[in-house]
């Protein structure tokens, strides 16, 4: 835990900002700056290569959420636009919403992205999370998010129920249970929590150490209990009746992730792809 600890809150912000500060300076100096991507020191969303990650994405929504043009999207935590970024090629008769609890993540969006596409519109929510906002005033266990019934196709959160406490996640379920449209589908990302993922934890200390209980919150499990949305693993089994009991149906199979150090894997994080019935 604690090696980890000093990774994420102190080399990787340092490695970030003074790597990006070059990076920049450079690429500026050629005048060959990426308009579609954030400056690295505003990426507050995960290390891993901005772009790539979001065309990774796409293609899952449209394989496995079958995504097409003309949906109506709901991104939820929509950060500074890793996935909205590639949407806007795909997204040619549709229309996207995106909430995000960071303010800077929304207003970047706002001005880089609905400037050259209006069809895509940013949504800021005062919502509390210890890692994310910790200033924010409302609850994700009471937040309704401001959308009519049915209006979705197509709903995804990623790397997003990684970062919450188990009744902000039950509270969203319900939520995108509301407002997704009838067959329209929700695409998640997890670490899902079962016996493989358990073993592979104990047996491989390069794996994120998703392990430490909270007894404050059933069914989760955390790399960090001081801290606990850094990175949060929920119980399996717990994940599927939250869904089931919202009329939210798994399309299995679920595409497991490669987090816990499997060999044989889709993503980084856990897939679930459900179908309201
Ligand atoms: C690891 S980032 C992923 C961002 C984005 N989904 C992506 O893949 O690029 C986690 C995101 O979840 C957002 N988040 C955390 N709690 C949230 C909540 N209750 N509602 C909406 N977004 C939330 C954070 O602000 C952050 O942008």
């Amino acid at each position: 835990m604690f090696p980890y600890f000093i990774h994420r809150n102190i080399t990787a912000p340092l490695r970030r900002s003074v790597g990006s500060f070059f990076i920049e300076t450079g690429m500026s100096i050629l005048n060959i700056k990426d308009s579609t991507v954030p400056p690295v020191r505003y990426d507050f969303v995960g290390g891993s290569d901005f772009k790539a990650t979001g065309f990774e994405f796409l293609r899952y929504f449209i394989e496995f959420g079958g995504l097409r043009p003309d949906h109506h999207v709901l991104d939820i935590g929509s950060g500074i636009g890793r996935m909205a970024i590639p949407l806007t090629n795909f997204l040619k008769n549709g229309q996207y919403d995106g909430i995000e609890i960071v303010p800077r993540g929304v207003h970047w969006c706002q001005e880089h992205i609905t400037s050259k596409f209006p069809h895509f519109r940013f949504h800021l929510a005062d919502i509390y999370n210890k890692s994310y906002n910790p200033k924010g005033t409302c609850r994700a266990s009471e937040y309704c998010f401001p959308f009519e019934d049915h209006s979705f196709d197509f709903i995804f959160l990623t790397s997003v129920f990684t970062h919450m406490i188990t009744e902000d996640v039950v509270n969203y379920i319900t939520q995108i249970s509301r407002v997704v449209k009838k067959s329209g589908r929700l695409l998640s990302t997890w670490f899902l929590i079962n016996g493989e993922s358990q073993t592979l934890i104990g047996r491989h200390p390069e794996a994120l150490q998703i392990r430490f209980p909270l007894a404050a919150h059933p069914k989760i499990y955390t790399v960090n209990v001081r801290n606990p949305e850094d990175a949060i693993g929920f119980d399996e089994t717990f994940v599927r009746s939250a869904f089931s009991n919202n009329g939210l149906k798994i399309v299995e199979p679920i595409r497991y992730g490669s987090w816990c150090r499997r060999d044989d894997y889709t993503s980084y994080q856990d897939i679930i792809v459900c179908e309201k019935s």
